[in-house]
């Protein structure tokens, strides 16, 4: 079979840039990307794009109106595919069983009920690709939801082909990917499907990179490598921890255990805690299914990598409090980034929001920059419901960093935006309350330098201060 009609459910920060290379890439095959979110779709047919991501502007431009559409017609999307990705968001459960780790299924189960409902009586093989981060065997409950609901004249094939682009660098790891997976059934017609999607990608990704399995190790993988990656962040954090304390660097651990080819040198970069919408649901998500398994010693494990993880940020912002004399109250502190990161304005998760709030319980002032953020998602992100006027009367958002810095006692950078690397930091100090204070969170500047110019730095797992230095060690 040759895919010529592919339908996205979700145009999110994945099934977005996805269709959209895939588009750019395969001009011969029609890609539609639909969502229930009209606003959405209308920001996808406009020039301000609903998601930041380098590069991606350019690839819409190419494609939209020629094999690329984004629509909220769901149905005659679905319809028309010969093969549908399902890129629809599977958050952490906020109630019921599972609460607080299990993935809430109910989108991608909607997914699979409307495809089931909308599908045509003898429409032929539809191949349903499951693009969402899921429980291992969540393709049995699609295929069963599916097959129960089948109607004559069309079959079904599901595909387990996760997703590992990174935010902020979507386009780029679109376009050369480490690897592609495709998990499929073991079964002449699972290795046809399989093979009809590995045609997609071979358009423009080399045929090594194309790793083919049986589904349940295709989507355990990606739940493994997110766990992974975010193990590596938790264990460099609590190296940076313990440089601090001692008075080694972290950022010289790192280079140290870096060279060694076994452990390599990416992801060693220590700062106040990893964020994005993916890690810490991925992990918990792995930790209930390990419970569920009656696997406890496996589901600790990976816990503490997210325990740690909020302890980073804890002992972070607790820095703060105790270097500004013990007291925010009425302070005014100005948050450099509100993004979990670099080149993206998504801010799920992001280790400036669990900063932010446990300044505010503090009763402090913020004045916050970001270049990608709106005051609409800092809003969303930091009001009480219960207390909304409380965000008015603490917070305020600035369109440039020096306006948000002026009079501020302290500047904590959350996000290592570029533009922070070339900021007037002497203009800023000269605007700034005295003893000025600036808390580095991703280790990113010039410490020296800001010494120099009179701040009061601290950072990450490097110890620039007198400050808690003498350690007993019995
Ligand atoms: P997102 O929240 O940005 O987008 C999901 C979209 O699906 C939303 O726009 C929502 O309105 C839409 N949607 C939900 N149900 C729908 C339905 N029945 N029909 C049509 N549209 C529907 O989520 P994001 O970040 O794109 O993530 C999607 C999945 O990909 C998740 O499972 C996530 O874990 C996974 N993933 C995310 C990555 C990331 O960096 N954001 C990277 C790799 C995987």
């Amino acid at each position: 079979m040759t895919v010529k009609n592919i339908c996205c459910l979700g145009a999110g920060y994945v099934g977005g840039p996805t269709c959209c290379i895939i588009a750019q890439q395969c001009p011969e095959i029609k890609v539609t990307v639909v969502d229930k979110s009209a606003d959405r779709i209308a920001a996808w047919n406009s020039e301000d794009l609903p998601i930041y991501e380098p590069g991606l502007m350019e690839v819409v431009s190419q494609c939209r109106g020629r094999n690329l559409v984004f629509s909220t017609d769901i149905e005659a999307a679905i319809r028309s595919a010969d093969l549908i990705f399902i890129c629809v968001n599977t958050p952490t459960k906020t109630f019921g069983m599972g609460q607080g780790k299990a993935a809430d299924l109910k989108f991608v189960e909607l997914a699979a009920r409307m495809i089931a409902e909308t599908a045509e009586e003898g429409s032929g093989l539809k191949i349903v690709v499951e693009k969402s981060t899921v429980p291992v065997r969540a393709a049995e409950s699609i295929g069963n939801i599916l097959r129960h609901n089948i109607k004559p004249g069309v079959s079904y094939q599901i595909l387990s082909n996760p997703e590992f682009l990174a935010e902020g660098s979507a386009v780029e790891d679109l376009l050369s990917p480490d690897r592609v997976l495709i998990g499929g059934e073991e079964t002449d017609a699972g290795r046809s499907a399989i093979s009809a999607l590995a045609d997609v990608y071979l358009n423009w990704v080399p045929k090594d990179r194309i790793i083919t399995m049986n589904t349940w190790s295709s989507e355990l993988s990606k739940l493994a490598a997110n766990a992974f990656l975010a193990q590596r962040i938790s264990s460099i954090n609590s190296m940076s921890a313990v440089c601090e304390a001692t008075g080694a660097d972290v950022s010289e651990v790192a280079e140290a255990i870096g060279r060694d080819t076994r452990i390599g040198p990416k992801f060693l970069k220590a700062s106040v805690g990893f964020g994005g919408s993916c890690f810490q649901k991925d992990i918990l998500n792995l930790v209930y299914i390990s419970e569920c398994l009656n696997l406890p010693e496996v589901a600790e494990y990976w816990s503490q990598v997210v325990s740690f993880n909020t302890f980073q940020r804890s002992r972070f912002s607790r820095r703060i409090i105790e270097c500004l004399f013990n007291t925010v109250t009425d302070k005014k502190i100005c948050i450099l980034g509100f993004a979990f990161k670099k080149n993206t304005g998504d801010t799920r998760e992001s280790a400036a929001i669990y900063i932010s709030r446990h300044l505010m319980e503090e009763g402090a002032n913020l004045s916050i920059y970001d270049p990608k953020v709106s005051k609409g998602q800092v809003r969303i992100d930091l009001e009480d419901s219960e207390n909304p006027e409380r965000f008015d009367k603490l917070v305020s958002c600035h369109l440039d960093p020096y306006t948000a810095a002026s009079e501020a006692h302290a500047v904590v950078i959350c996000t290592e935006w570029d533009e922070f690397l070339t900021l007037d930091y002497k203009r800023m100090y000269e605007s700034m309350r005295k003893p000025a204070f600036l808390f580095d969170g991703r280790k990113m500047l010039d410490h020296e330098q800001l010494g120099k110019i009179g701040f009061h730095v601290e950072t990450i797992g490097r110890r620039l201060n007198r400050r808690n230095i003498e350690r007993t060690w019995n």
